[in-house]
């Protein structure tokens, strides 16, 4: 393996979890000496590796929001045993968390001091799943898109393509962050104090206004139509607002979110 001298992280033997994800693959091409892990190279549940880490950027999560509800154990497992058998192989972890700890009631952006009480099985096994973290970081962000996986603007493309209108939640407001962005501001965060930390794009939106952003910066003619979080009957609950911002100075800042989507849109 090759280590540049320039950058001392590359003298750590890290460990990416989740690398097939959204974030994991972004993760594993900003840390290209890392080992990227996908589940089918080694499933959390299952016991530890053999080979001991020096860094881990754990991305492995069980991310289905609304299938967590109907399965709380399966998300358990993952979001929080899962964890803590990453946090067995001794290696200071940073640990990925959501805007989903919150319960949306503020008004103004959340900070790392703010108490999390979140609303959903997803969002409290995640914050389960932050409270395994003795020797590292978590690192909560939020609304994550990529220019692979599952996610919202790949979904919003394809209906966009498809109709002449798509429906979208417009009382739910956030940051939608770019998978790249928040894998550089990664780099930053591993040389930082151990901790919690806030790192999301700058800027917020709701999903529809996320929506017309998409399709205007893809050419694509299709009307959205703003429809309310009640009208969308999802299983699980989701705050209405989840805007995040850090009060600790060292913290990475990032771009808007529309630079983000310009990124990711780029990419594709
Ligand atoms: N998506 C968001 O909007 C968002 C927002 C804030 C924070 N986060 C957090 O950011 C992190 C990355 O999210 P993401 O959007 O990249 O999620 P993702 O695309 O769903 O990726 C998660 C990855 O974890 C893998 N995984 C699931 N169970 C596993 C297990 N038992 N062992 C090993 N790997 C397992 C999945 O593999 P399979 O696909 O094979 O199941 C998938 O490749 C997560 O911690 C998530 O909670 C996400």
């Amino acid at each position: 393996m090759e280590h540049s001298i320039a950058d001392p992280l590359h003298t750590r033997l890290t460990f990416i979890t989740g690398a097939g994800g959204q974030l994991g693959r972004a993760l594993a091409e900003t840390f290209p000496d890392a080992v990227a892990l996908t589940r089918a190279d080694w499933d959390v549940l299952e016991p530890p590796l053999r080979t001991f880490p020096e860094l881990v950027l754990h991305a492995a999560a069980w991310t289905d929001v609304d299938g967590a509800e109907a399965d709380p154990d399966g998300a358990r497992q993952v979001n929080v045993e899962g964890t803590r058998t990453v946090v067995s192989l001794g290696a200071p972890v940073a640990y990925f968390s959501t805007d989903y700890v919150f319960d949306g009631q503020k008004t103004e952006p959340y900070a790392e001091s703010d108490e999390p009480t979140p609303l959903s099985v997803y969002g409290r096994t995640k914050l389960e799943g932050e409270r395994e973290i003795r020797d590292g970081w978590v690192v909560r962000s939020s609304w994550l898109f990529a220019p692979w996986g599952h996610n919202f603007v790949l979904t919003m493309l394809r209906l966009g393509r498809e109709r002449d209108e798509v429906s979208v939640v417009d009382d739910q407001r956030g940051s939608p962050t770019y998978v790249g962005h928040l894998a550089e501001a990664a780099r930053e965060i591993v040389r930082l104090p151990h901790g919690l930390y806030h790192i999301a794009a700058d800027g917020d939106c709701t999903w529809a206004e996320f929506t017309e952003a998409i399709f205007e910066e893809a050419g694509i003619e299709c009307r959205v139509n703003r429809i309310s979080t009640a009208e969308l009957a999802r299983p699980a609950p989701r705050p209405a607002y989840s805007v995040l911002r850090s009060e600790k100075p060292e913290t990475p800042r990032l771009t808007h979110w529309r630079e983000g989507l310009r990124a990711c849109l780029a990419r594709l």
